[in-house]
């Protein structure tokens, strides 16, 4: 692999480090019998020449039969290139699997020990040589191999919030964006290897640019800059250039889609109108698909923002979402694509958290079969803390996807270590009982062709790639989590730091503890840890971070007054709670049965009102958010005990930032306390707070 400029990640591949477990792989696979029929098989041989090199320390012998002269090999392919080594590779149970699925069994032929990587599709197989890679990078053993494997979820995708030809990402904190739109169709080498980390982990799909398509999402940017970057994609001669890209990320399994702009007729053509009934629009959007059809054949499809913040939308023309996402589906239909039409949408309304649900419910089962609806985990916008939204669970004739943001926008933007696979798995594993108990979120993913989980992302031209060391955990947890939402947010830590810090048993232990204790100490801080959302800054001008604090721009979202705090989403309030299933719904209705990190979503209470433990309100608020400093402070100095334990270079960035995060946690406390407490009158019993009474 030649050296870049950029990290590898965990693609690291690293030399095993015992020599006698390095032996035990040499013997099975220094020696490949591997098709290269089709690209995907391609670029599986490309990567199991880096990476068994890496891991070995030898370039294995790829060959075109199986080799005779060895008592080891790992054999690579289709069920009929297995043929020639016997049955004991069971072709039925591989055909059987699904598309991406893929087997991988220790064998016995003509007295060799045969390692088996087959599967139903190249990108099975591809996908199951990269799972075997990842065994041998945490040393497991081989022996006795024999396990299957498909992704829980058909579609497993990231989209991409970058602006093209600006170069910018909406909500990136790793520098600019990688994709250069100039200078495509020429590809750079760092393409590649985004595919392959992409593919290590299991995505199939690719969202290339920011669902904001058409306004300047900074203030001052004027709107020829900003078009540019939306809806110009879909222009002939830029459709070459997302050819280019589709090509590349093909041969790793990965399909491509665009962002598109609903009002494309009006501003790419020369409609006067958006109106999904409107014939000619229909005409438009059916000549747009075959162009893009005719230049990606497998192209994936259109995600759509609409009536959302500012873009335009079918609310335009008074026509709904459904025949709003319908006539664009009916143009994608033909050539198999989809729309990935979002539920993001709020107006004016004295309770954000309702307007999903309202805007999308009554519309189960008007949308047509190619169209995915999707939903951000929670109500609001990828708080650091938020109950899932009500439409998971509710929507049973719709297909749909669920938005997850691995981009850490309010979790503290690249300077945070913050690892989010728990918040995910809490979000998948929530009981929607939509369809009596036992219906959590991510078995109501996946009935219907078309559903699957999307993660905003927002890898970029950094080093890192992700802005932070510690955060390219979460890109990797994603991968893993969507493939099989069963795996647990430890498994998945503790896999990736032995991928990218190597196997020293220390460092595994502490980097691995300081992942999975990193998210409650910034709900805490953020929030005071129990329902509280979006205090942080959200100005209009330049600087809007929602990074710093600044509780006091948005008191919607908290409900503060004299006599408490809290939203109430109760029947008494906006109703919120009732979008709910029952039991969920009279759980959380009251106070006294309500889940405490959830309280203050739902209910407004008195600041004395009284938790469980016979805490107040505003005590515990007090506490969360000294608790969230001291635990900040505690991962950075298990971080700094890993000095010398890790590569200066990744230890310092990473030394640095948490310097950094503390300082912030504390400006968050500060802020926050001095803020309740000029509401509440009530000082911390505790006597920590800095409040001059
Ligand atoms: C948030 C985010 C925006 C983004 C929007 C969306 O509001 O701050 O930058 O455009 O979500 O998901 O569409």
């Amino acid at each position: 692999m030649p050296a870049t400029d950029y990290d590898p990640c965990w693609l690291r591949y690293d030399r095993v480090p015992e020599a006698d477990r390095r032996e035990k792989y040499r013997r099975r696979v220094t020696h490949v019998y591997a098709s290269d029929r089709a690209p995907e098989l391609g670029a599986a041989r490309e990567e199991l020449r880096a990476g068994l090199e890496g891991l070995l320390g030898r370039e294995p012998h790829l060959w075109q039969h199986p080799p005779r002269s060895v008592d080891g090999f790992l054999a690579v392919g289709h069920p009929d290139e297995m043929r020639v080594i016997g049955d004991s590779v069971d072709a039925d149970r591989v055909r059987s699997l699904d598309d991406e699925g893929y087997l991988l069994r220790d064998v016995e032929w003509e007295g060799a020990d045969v390692l088996v990587v087959t599967a139903p599709t190249d990108a099975g197989v591809l996908r199951g040589v990269f799972d075997l890679l990842r065994r041998m990078s945490v040393g497991e053993s081989l022996a006795g191999l024999d396990v299957t494997s498909e992704p829980a979820n058909a579609e497993r995708v990231v989209n991409h919030w970058d602006n093209p030809f600006r170069g910018s990402i909406e909500r990136g904190y790793a520098g600019r964006s990688i994709f250069d739109w100039e200078r495509l169709p020429d590809l750079r080498e760092r393409y590649v290897d985004y595919a392959r980390l992409l593919a290590s982990v299991g995505i199939n799909g690719l969202v290339l640019n920011n669902v904001n398509t058409g306004i300047p999402s900074r203030p001052g940017e004027n709107d020829v800059t900003a078009n540019r970057h939306g809806w110009q994609l879909l222009a002939p001669e830029n459709l070459r250039k997302t050819a280019a890209l589709a090509d590349l990320f093909r041969r790793y399994g990965i399909t491509v889609y665009l962002s598109v702009n609903y009002a494309a007729p009006m501003r790419l053509g020369d409609l006067d109108t958006a109106d999904p009934l409107s014939s000619d629009v229909e005409e438009w959007w059916a000549r747009k698909a075959d162009e893009v059809y005719e230049a990606i054949p497998d192209f994936g499809g259109f995600v759509v923002k609409a009536d959302s913040e500012g873009q335009p939308g079918p609310y335009d023309y008074d026509r709904n979402h459904a025949e709003g996402a319908n006539v664009i589906a009916r143009a994608l239909a033909p050539h198999g694509g989809r729309v990935w039409w979002r539920a993001f949408v709020y107006a004016d309304h004295d309770d954000r958290a309702v307007e999903a649900y309202e805007t999308f419910e009554p519309l189960d089962g008007e949308f047509d079969d190619n169209v995915t609806v999707q939903i951000k985990n929670g109500p609001i916008d990828f708080q650091p803390r938020e109950p899932v939204s009500t439409l998971f669970g509710s929507m049973d004739d719709t297909a749909l996807g669920c938005e997850l943001q691995i981009t850490q926008e309010y979790t503290g933007q690249a300077v945070y270590a913050c690892y989010l696979v728990p918040q995910w798995k809490e979000v998948l594993e929530f009981d929607t009982h939509g369809d009596g108990p036992g219906t959590p979120v991510k078995d109501t993913l996946g009935a219907r062709p078309g559903e699957g989980i999307v993660g905003v992302g927002g890898p970029g031209e950094d080093r890192n790639w992700t802005g932070h060391y510690l955060s390219q955990a979460n890109l990797y947890g994603f991968g893993r989590l969507v493939w099989n939402p069963d795996l647990d947010a430890e498994t998945i830590a503790e896999e990736w730091v032995r991928r990218t810090f190597g196997t020293s048993e220390e460092v595994v232990d502490a980097v691995t503890g300081i992942l999975l204790d990193s998210w409650q100490p910034v709900i805490d801080f953020e929030t005071g840890g129990i329902g509280l959302i979006h205090m942080m800054y959200n100005g209009e001008d330049v600087l809007e971070n929602h990074y710093d604090p600044s509780p006091r721009e948005w008191p919607e979202y908290t409900g503060i007054s004299e006599d408490g705090i809290g939203v109430d989403r109760s029947p008494e309030g906006s109703d919120y709670v009732s979008q709910y299933a029952d039991p969920v719904a009279e759980r959380y209705a009251d106070p006294e049965t309500c889940p405490e990190e959830l309280l203050l979503f739902f209910h407004h209470l008195p600041w004395e009102h009284e938790l469980a433990d016979g805490t107040t309100v505003i005590q515990r608020l007090y506490d969360r958010c000294f608790a969230g400093v001291e635990a900040t402070r505690d991962l950075r100095d298990r971080w700094m005990a890993l000095e010398g334990e890790i590569d200066a270079e990744r230890h310092r960035h990473v030394a640095e930032r948490f310097e950094e995060q503390v300082v912030q946690a504390e400006r968050w406390r500060d802020t926050l306390v001095e803020y309740f407490h000029e509401y509440a009158g009530i000082p911390d019993e505790k006597g920590r707070v800095p409040i001059d009474d």
